[in-house]
Formats: C-alpha cells, structure tokens, sequence
C-alpha cells in the first residue's frame, strides 16, 4: 500500500472519482507530526477524527455553501440538530429569542429547554410580522422564521425582519427549507445565517436525515465548534446519498414547484377546499412580498382546509391513489398530511390551533410526477366529499 496516496481519500489513485467517495473512517493515520501540527494548526484541511469533519460530509458542504450563496456550510444529523445548533451557539441565560409561531413544531419543545436554561422565548404570529418591531426587548439577541412557513406557507418579509433586527443588533436565522435555496437566497436578503432540514428538497428522495447551516466564514467557526462538541457530524454514507441528491436538486426543484403551482390553482377553484395557502397565487395573502424574494417559483408546499371537518379530510387523503399519506415533505413523491394529527401532534392544544390551522387542514407536499396525474387524482379523491 502506498501510504503517501492514501493521506487524500478524496484522490488515492490520483484520477479524481466521479462520486465523492464514502469515506467511513472515524479516525485517520497521521503521516508525521509535522501534517498533525498542520492540521491542528489550521493550515491544511486535514482529517483526523469523524467528530471533527469527514471529506464526503465536507464535500456537500462546499456544495450547499455554493447553492446558498455562502462562505461555508455545517452540515449536521437533521434539520431539528440544525436548529439547536443554532441555538446553543449564539444564546446564553438571560438572552431573549424571538421566534415565530408559524415554524415547525419541534422548535416549542426546544423552546423549553432553552427557558430551561435561561434563555427567554418570545412568540409571535407570522401574519402579525410587520408589528414584530413592538415584540423586541432590549436583550432579544436572535429572531428565528421561516418563510414560507410550516405548515400554512406563510410568507414573512426577510428584508423587514433584517430592519427589525437590525434596532437591537440581533441575528436574523431563516428557515429556507419551504423555499429551498433554487427559489429564495435569505443570505442576499438579510439573514445572518440560512437553516435547512436536507432531509427535505435538498437530499429528496425520503432516504436520509441531515441539516445545514450556511453562512460566513466566521459563523461557520463558531458552529463548527458546537458541532465538534456535541457531536452530531452527518455519517458518511448519509452525505454520499445527500450529494446524489443534489446532482438533480434544481431539476426537482423547477418540477416540484410547477407541481405544486398547478396544483393550488386546481384548488383553490373547487368549491370543497378553502383557506388555500400558496404564496405562488395571487390571491394569496403573501404573494406580494414573495414575489419580491423569491424568484422562479415559490416551492413545492402548499396547505389547504379540505370540507368541514377532520373526518371530510380523512375521507378526501383516504381516497387519494397516486399522492401519498405520509409526513414530510420535499420528496419525489406528492406527500399529504394532517398537521393537526402529525407534525404538530406534541403540541398544546392552543398552539395546535391558534395559528389558523384546523383539524381538517391539509399540507400538500409536491413531487416531480407527471402534473396530470396529480391533477386527475385530486379530481377523483374531491368526487368523496
Ligand atoms: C421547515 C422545517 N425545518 C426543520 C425541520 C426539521 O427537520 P428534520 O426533520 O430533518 O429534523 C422540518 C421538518 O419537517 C421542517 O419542515
């Protein structure tokens, strides 16, 4: 074995490969002391234990970092590690966090364990975004939105959040994964820092678990330590499968958005659907304000009031044939859920329903199928109600 070539996985014959090899070492021979100083020292990007970095999950951060138009990229377990990261870096007791209630429900129980240690949380309505000014206190250090929102694709205006946050010099952390990094650029907007679930759109075929934080060099460092500390660096194999997904990301993207397009405007003309949420229509409320920050699309989700009831929206998934009952989202396959009974399950009963979602809201989930097909479906499942 030549142990010169085998310090670079990436190239251990010198023909670059193709694919990023799935390197599933979790430590690595050091050549001589002289590489260990180097790379303990920061001058080479050297590898010496999986905590720290691995070179298959460094290549999808170069990747996600380009798409998203950043200096770096951490890329972590899940979205919901994301998020946390996010948390334990910047926030420490006595800091206040402004979060809005329009986010994906896992944020309340992380919620508690930041109060738990002395941080205090702030709640606010995404349709209210515009008074979110009368919210800050003189301690609010981070607001924290997505846009379009989880689960009713809400859309808040990241250019006023920026002004906003800008009164207490607090850090603007947006969500991108509704949107994804093909149709909105948060960084060019204002947000300090863009989060993602790569679970969804960016990895997208239902198979893997990860997240990604993006932005400068500086902030890449300070959660890279955390990232070290704690330990939830994505595996290896989950990378390579997260790499293959962005080979076709923006084809999939254009797609699901086109899907997702057609179907609200099928939708929101039927007479058994209300409450359509999209910000692609123009008589949705935030269409104004996406039509300014986003650009060649407005992603693949939408959300929906199906007839009266929790049981009319039962009836109508139940009838489905070709789009999935499944959580998620972001997938090749049409997914559709029941917020209600799903993704915001764990939650209390008032923040289940305060927010305008009802028992029978639906989110719809596009994928990259044929749009007739998802058109001739819900025709078909809409003939139950
Ligand atoms: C907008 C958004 N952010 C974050 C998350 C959490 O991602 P993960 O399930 O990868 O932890 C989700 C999950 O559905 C989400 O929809």
């Amino acid at each position: 074995m030549n142990r010169q070539n085998a310090s670079d996985p990436l190239t251990p014959y010198g023909n670059r490969p193709m694919v990023t090899p799935i390197v599933n070492a979790v430590n690595y021979e050091y050549l001589d002391f002289e590489v260990l100083r180097q790379i303990t020292d920061g001058e080479v990007d050297g590898y010496t234990y999986h905590r720290d970095d691995n070179p298959t999950v460094r290549e999808v951060e170069t990747h996600v970092a380009r798409m998203e138009n950043a200096e770096d990229c951490v890329i972590c377990t899940s979205g919901m590690a994301a998020c946390s990261m996010v948390y334990l870096t910047y926030l420490k007791a006595g800091d206040n966090v402004l979060l809005f209630h329009d986010v994906y429900g896992a944020h309340y129980k992380v919620s508690l364990m930041l109060e738990r240690f002395g941080v205090e949380v702030t709640w606010i309505n995404a349709d209210e975004y515009e008074n979110a000014e009368s919210h800050l206190k003189p301690n609010t250090r981070m607001i924290v939105l997505e846009t379009p929102s989880n689960p009713l694709c809400k859309t808040v205006d990241i250019r006023h959040m920026r002004r906003v946050a800008d009164k207490v010099g607090a850090m603007l952390i947006v969500d991108n994964t509704f949107a994804t990094p093909r149709h909105q650029k948060p960084l060019e907007l204002g947000a300090d820092l863009v989060v993602h679930s790569a679970t969804k759109a960016l990895g997208g075929h239902n198979d893997l678990m990860a997240g990604a934080i993006a932005g400068s060099k500086d902030e890449y460092d300070k959660l890279w330590f955390t990232r070290q500390a704690i330990g939830c660096t994505l595996d290896a194999y989950s990378a390579s499968l997260l790499e293959r997904g962005l080979k076709t990301f923006n084809l999939r993207a254009d797609r699901m958005s086109e899907n997702a397009q057609a179907m609200a405007e099928y939708i929101v003309g039927q007479p058994q659907f209300s409450s359509v949420r999209y910000p692609g229509l123009e008589s949705d409320p935030g269409h104004a304000v996406a039509s300014t920050q986003m650009q060649g699309g407005f992603g693949g989700v939408l959300a929906f009031d199906v007839g009266e009831t929790e049981d009319d929206a039962k009836r109508f998934i139940d009838a489905l044939q070709r789009i999935y009952h499944a959580v998620s989202l972001g997938a090749t396959e049409t997914l559709i859920c029941i917020p209600y009974l799903t993704t915001m399950l764990y939650l209390p009963e008032e923040r289940r329903m305060g927010f305008g979602v009802k028992k029978n809201t639906v989110r719809l989930s596009a994928g990259i199928e044929d749009t007739d097909d998802l058109l001739k479906d819900l025709e078909q499942a809409r003939s139950v109600l």
